[in-house]
């Protein structure tokens, strides 16, 4: 590769744009970035060996020189109007035959239109789902491409080996045309709101019903993850029981305020779901409880006139009886969100012809 040339051009430097970028480095491709806000683009290659093959861009026009045909442009932006303005203003410098991909949480409609949009004027346009939050990109993702196939197997070998690797396997395949990648992201995060709401509830009631302190809290969930509740969220759960705030001294979960946030993808899960036909309690009531959290005044309001009961499950000195059956009623609600998605996601592949092999995801 020339000098100044790169593999890719990465357009957006926010936390999943630079950990990306890294990544890429990391497996020897030469990353070309763009960002809106060029002071962005200064203070991250500040920080970074010049030699680490992460060369800035300052304007659209140079970082597409920067790439040689079929040059590939990831966008890693704020889902919404942000894409559509870059889209536009990158295809008029890219060629037919050129690759982008856009790895934001984008709605799976959006995704739909723009690729349908410029699969008519020759490009190749993958909706490309990413999970793993900010030290997936850093270290290893799990991807999840949908659109235009041929330009998959463009980017197949840099996609390959960012990801994940997972027993000799990358975390990346082809999930079918249109918005199909968009789509099981979406699905993976409406299933993840309904694991954490399990999870939440689980703690409540070994908390506030048996009366655990957070000792005994972190105890339980480090055992659960060793039997079949075994996973990444299960694991986390059992360790922030153990952090401790800096400061105070304090368990740090009693400081933290009990209102969750969300950025679209779980209600657009249910939005989908009802648009299909699919019941999806789980996720449904999981996000609804996160809207519920967030009316935390209200809530604050109305306990005072009604404060519910402290201690209220039946006096279990070794807990064991409760705690086990709490651990398969925790699997039970586990299965049944991955049934609900899995259900979500057969019946869209169907309606939109994505064609999803449920076993690969
Ligand atoms: N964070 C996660 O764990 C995670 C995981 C998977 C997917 N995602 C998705 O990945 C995308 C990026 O997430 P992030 O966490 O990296 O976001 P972020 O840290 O908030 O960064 C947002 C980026 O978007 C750029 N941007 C916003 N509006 C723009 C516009 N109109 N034109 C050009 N650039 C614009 C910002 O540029 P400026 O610096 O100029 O503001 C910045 O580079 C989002 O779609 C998000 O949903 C995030």
């Amino acid at each position: 590769m020339k000098q100044g040339r790169a593999h890719l051009g990465l357009v957006g430097l926010g936390v999943m744009g630079q950990n990306l970028a890294l990544n890429f480095a990391d497996h020897g491709f030469r990353v070309a970035v763009f960002n809106r806000s060029p002071e962005k683009t200064r203070e991250f290659l500040q920080r970074l060996d010049p030699e680490r093959g992460i060369v800035p861009a300052w304007t659209p026009e140079e970082l597409v020189a920067r790439l040689d045909p079929p040059r590939v442009i990831l966008l890693m932006v704020a889902a919404g109007p942000a894409v559509d303005e870059l889209l536009d203003r990158f295809t008029q410098l890219l060629a037919p035959g050129d690759v982008v991909l856009d790895g934001g949480n984008s709605h799976f409609r959006d995704t739909q239109r723009r690729g349908a949009a410029l699969a008519g004027r020759g490009f190749r346009f993958l909706g490309l789902g990413i999970s793993g939050g900010e030290l997936g990109a850093r270290y290893g993702p799990c991807l999840m491409p949908g659109g235009d196939e041929a330009g998959y197997e463009l980017v197949r070998p840099l996609l390959e080996k960012i990801a994940a690797w997972v027993n000799g396997e990358p975390c990346v395949a082809y999930l079918g045309p249109g918005a199909a990648g968009h789509f099981v992201k979406m699905v993976h995060n409406g299933i993840e709101y309904a694991l954490e709401q399990l999870l939440a509830e689980a703690y409540d009631l070994l908390h506030r019903g048996l009366g655990l302190n957070y000792q005994e809290l972190a105890e339980i969930f480090t055992k659960f993850n060793e039997g079949e509740l075994r996973s990444y969220l299960v694991e986390i759960t059992g360790q922030i029981f153990r952090r401790r705030d800096p400061q105070t001294g304090q368990p740090l979960v009693a400081l933290i305020r009990d209102v969750a946030g969300q950025k679209g993808t779980g209600i657009w899960t249910s939005q989908a779901a009802l648009d299909l036909g699919v019941p999806i309690p789980t996720i449904d009531m999981a996000v609804a409880l996160r809207h519920l959290s967030a009316r935390w005044e209200e809530r604050q309001a109305a306990a005072a006139l009604l404060p519910g009961p402290g201690p209220f499950l039946p006096q279990d000195p070794e807990g064991l009886g409760f705690i086990d059956k709490l651990a398969q009623a925790l699997y039970a609600g586990m299965v049944m969100a991955f049934a609900q998605g899995l259900a979500l996601l057969r019946r869209a592949s169907e309606e939109y012809g994505y064609g999803v092999d449920l076993e690969t995801v």
